[in-house]
């Protein structure tokens, strides 16, 4: 068992950065809960020809997850751009990859949650949030939202949904994430830290 500090994996695909924000917003609520802490990863693009392999480490931004940093997480976080209302290639690719996790039981009975960015307000959020914690669930991780508890979650006139966490970020991406947003994000990640803190016990029980 690994003595350092427990950690909620923010593991996220953001090709023009609202994704990005909306995880770096997360981190902030993770680590507004003591003793433990975020860990902000990426997942390199698919490409079209298999030959194409990326750099080990990213030019800029967070660095690549493997899987080991999926396997000692402590609860999860998964962000995406909606594509076509689903979650992008190269997160399902990461996923993919994670049999042997599955196999060995590595997630079970962790904590995990979704969010999402979209160019319009009605473009997927939903269907791509929840269809992103459906491998989750094969892994036998357990699933939180948002609870309405978050008043913002009333008042929004934006991203921020039960389902999960999700920005609208225009036509042009270029829209920031505003105060509802931006709350939403961080309660989930704080929600998420908390929840991951309290299900360790019961791991190390069983
Ligand atoms: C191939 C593709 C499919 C997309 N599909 C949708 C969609 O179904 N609904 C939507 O609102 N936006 C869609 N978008 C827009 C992105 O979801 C949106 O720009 C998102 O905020 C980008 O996040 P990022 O800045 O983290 O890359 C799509 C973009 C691409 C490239």
């Amino acid at each position: 068992m690994s003595t350092s500090m427990p950690y909620v994996l923010i593991l996220f695909y953001s090709r023009q950065g609202a994704t990005r924000a909306m995880a770096e917003a997360m981190a902030a609520g993770v680590e507004s809960e003591s003793g433990i802490a975020a860990r902000l990863r990426t997942v390199p693009p698919v490409s079209a020809t298999c030959e194409a392999v990326d750099p080990e480490i990213p030019a800029e931004g967070a660095v690549y997850a493997s899987l080991d940093d999926l396997r000692h997480c402590a609860g999860l976080a998964i962000g995406s751009p909606t594509r076509f209302g689903n979650m992008a290639a190269p997160l399902k690719h990461f996923l993919d990859g994670s049999s042997e996790l599955w196999m060995n039981g590595a997630l079970i009975d962790k904590p995990a949650s979704a969010f999402t960015s979209t160019a319009s307000l009605h473009g997927g959020q939903e269907t791509t949030l929840m269809t992103m914690l459906v491998p989750l669930l094969h892994h036998g991780m357990v699933l939180s939202g948002l609870p309405y508890s978050e008043t913002e979650l009333f008042t929004t006139t934006t991203g921020g949904t039960p389902y999960g966490a999700s920005h609208l970020a225009g036509q042009r991406s270029n829209r920031s994430l505003d105060e509802h947003e931006r709350h939403l994000c961080m309660a989930q990640g704080k929600r998420l830290a908390r929840l991951a803190l309290a299900l360790a016990p019961m791991r190390e029980g069983s």
